[in-house]
């Protein structure tokens, strides 16, 4: 999704920006631009294309050395990734430029009265009417301006603007998508999230909805957009180690990012158990103990990525703490007409905080009486400003857009939560809390071990890279497993992979099953091992081709499957966060045996904040 920063200070913008774009490109784009004000004069370069081969024209020949400007990674959605497109927009003077990231809604609208009053558009976007409105309102102060276009605007928006005649500020404001500010000395800040500007300064102020900041090279003036009050805001100080937003010399983050998985388990457990006591401690949480024993349904909403680890929690929270559990994906949960009371609990599953439908489903869960518990990895993001209670995941940047550590970080965290609420319910034992609390520890040894050697995962990855379409099945609490397994093959590799509950094969897709459709089967240790390894056995009287996943020790599969991840055997309850690793690499080895963007797939963005 579209990303923006913006630099006042004392060093060349250009160069502060393009440094910034480079590390928003985590978030998809297929175009970019910045644009600076010189000796009362807006210069702007944009294009379409990635960062890489556009740093001709915005680094190495941009021809200004100001240091005020803005930039923007642009991810198309009204009109095609061309050069009128791209950020930032201007007005018909060229007197000012805005960067945009959301929808305008009624853009048509606004755009139809633009244009009679004379306006000349050069985009097919909905942002271009920001420039052309914020034109229309200009008398002199470009706060009132910005303030006075925005009264007219219906839809989410972050931006930011800068005025040729004003080469000492920028302009910023959002409504329903995110913007922060970054404090540093001498020079500011602003940006749709944290990481462009972490390698300059860790001091943050994020926007609420409808507050806007008048950025200059020594201030920050944050105000309310309804009236233009000023408004007194605290900065927090960002602990995350810009060096962790780096690659750290893996070839992708993707891969990285599985690689610190083991690390991640430990953070997100991190001084929140005690062994001794079987206790876990979530203190944010938000929840009295009356709330948690008047709560009589669960109801997770997510999407992607998070929508499968939630698909694995409802397993969990069922199986601990016996109550009964729907997971919806936020997107169909919005718009059901559900049915929500004040005993419902509502858990919001997101990584970044911000993805439009999530949010949107979690605010109708409110509005209908519901408590709200978000699950989070983004801190601050607007998720974690609209819950009732959270638990953070504590994953760390992801910037790989397909999801990988932040999925293992949330099913640390909702196991911990099943344990926490399981325990305060009296459905679960203190010694079985224990257990499962010294289980959990060793579990990123586990996985450490499945990163030593993933020569194996590599070798089968590279037999199959020629394969057009895949079977992956799994049961219980392995089934969404096998979901997520399917959508990182798809995300990374582009082809086609579909997910089926193994008890299912019968009832439809067995049909497809011949010597060109490989079958991924999850076949770990579990209850349900035998009936999963006769649904294998079926596959391959038909001719088809298994991959199994399983557990050290079992070597009746080597006799059934063509091919065997072995893995180090843990409890069914932690099976889905060991199982997940194997199937992330097969999928990032496929896709990097391909040759192709593994960190930035075609077509998709890291944050949806747009519906
Ligand atoms: C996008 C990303 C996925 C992610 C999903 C939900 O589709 O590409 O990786 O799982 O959004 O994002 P969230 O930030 O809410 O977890």
């Amino acid at each position: 999704m579209c990303g923006i920063i913006g630099y006042i200070g004392n060093n060349k913008a250009s160069e502060t920006i393009y440094d910034g774009l480079r590390r928003l490109e985590y978030r998809g784009y297929d175009s970019a631009g910045i644009a600076v004000v010189d000796n009362n004069q807006i210069i702007c370069k944009k294009e379409p294309g990635k960062l890489s081969d556009l740093k001709n024209l915005l680094l190495d020949t941009f021809p200004s050395d100001s240091t005020i400007g803005i930039g923007h990674t642009r991810w198309a959605t009204h009109g095609r990734p061309t050069t009128f497109n791209a950020h930032p927009h201007g007005d018909c003077k060229n007197s000012l430029m805005v960067a945009h990231n959301g929808i305008i809604e009624n853009y048509i609208k606004l755009k139809k009265n633009l244009l009679a009053q004379g306006h000349k558009f050069v985009s097919e976007t909905d942002s271009e009417v920001l420039a052309h409105l914020i034109e229309e309102k200009y008398t002199g102060d470009l706060k009132q301006a910005v303030l006075d276009a925005l009264h007219e605007v219906e839809g989410a928006y972050a931006i930011a603007v800068i005025h040729k005649d004003h080469p000492d500020k920028i302009l910023c404001a959002r409504k329903n998508a995110p913007l922060l500010v970054g404090h540093g000395t001498n020079e500011n800040f602003l940006a749709s999230d944290v990481t462009p500007i972490l390698p300059y300064t860790r001091k943050v102020t994020y926007l609420d909805n409808l507050e806007g900041a008048l950025v200059t090279k020594d201030s920050i003036e944050f105000f309310d957009l309804t009236d233009g009050t000023p408004l007194s805001k605290e900065s927090v100080t960002i602990d995350w180690n810009p060096v962790a937003a780096e690659k750290d010399g893996f070839p992708h983050f993707m891969l990285k990012e599985i690689y610190e998985q083991p690390q991640v388990i430990r953070n997100t457990i991190g001084g929140r158990t005690s062994e001794e006591e079987g206790k876990i401690y979530l203190d944010e949480l938000g929840l009295t103990g009356p709330e948690i024993y008047r709560t009589q349904r669960i109801i997770i909403v997510a999407c992607g990525t998070a929508y499968y680890a939630g698909c694995v929690a409802k397993y969990l929270l069922e199986e601990m703490v016996r109550i009964p559990v729907e997971c919806d994906s936020a997107s169909e949960f919005r718009y059901r007409k559900p049915l929500v009371d004040q005993n419902t609990l509502v858990i919001g599953i997101s990584q970044s905080g911000e993805t439009a439908d999530t949010l949107e489903a979690i605010r109708l869960a409110k509005q209908m009486g519901a408590k709200v518990l978000g699950v989070v990895n983004a801190k601050d993001s607007t998720m974690t400003r609209e819950v009732d209670g959270l638990v953070y995941i504590h994953a760390g940047p992801e910037i790989a857009v397909a999801s990988t550590k932040a999925y293992i970080a949330m099913l640390t965290a909702l196991t911990l939560l099943a344990l926490m609420l399981g325990k305060i319910r009296s459905v679960l034992t203190p010694e079985y809390v224990k257990e499962k609390i010294s289980e959990l520890k060793v579990l990123p040894q586990k996985i450490e071990q499945i990163l030593e050697n993933t020569k194996p995962i590599q070798e089968i990855a590279r037999k199959y890279i020629n394969a057009k379409s895949f079977l992956y099945i799994g049961r219980g609490v392995n089934f969404p497993t096998a979901m997520e397994g399917a959508l990182k093959l798809k995300e990374v590799s582009y082809i086609h992979a579909q997910a089926y509950a193994a008890g299912e094969m019968k009832h439809g897709p067995i049909a497809l099953i011949d010597d060109k459709m490989p079958v991924f089967a999850i076949l770990t240790k579990s209850d349900l091992y035998k009936k999963t390894l006769s649904n294998v056995e079926e596959v391959k009287a038909r001719k088809g081709t298994v991959i199994a996943l399983a557990s050290e020790g079992d070597e009746h599969i080597q006799d059934v499957a063509d091919n065997v991840i072995y893995i180090p055997e843990v409890s069914e309850v932690f099976s889905p966060i060991i199982n997940a690793v194997p199937l992330q690499l097969f999928a990032y080895y496929v896709a990097d045996f391909k040759g192709l963007d593994v960190d930035q797939p075609r077509n998709l963005a890291k944050s949806v904040t747009v519906e």
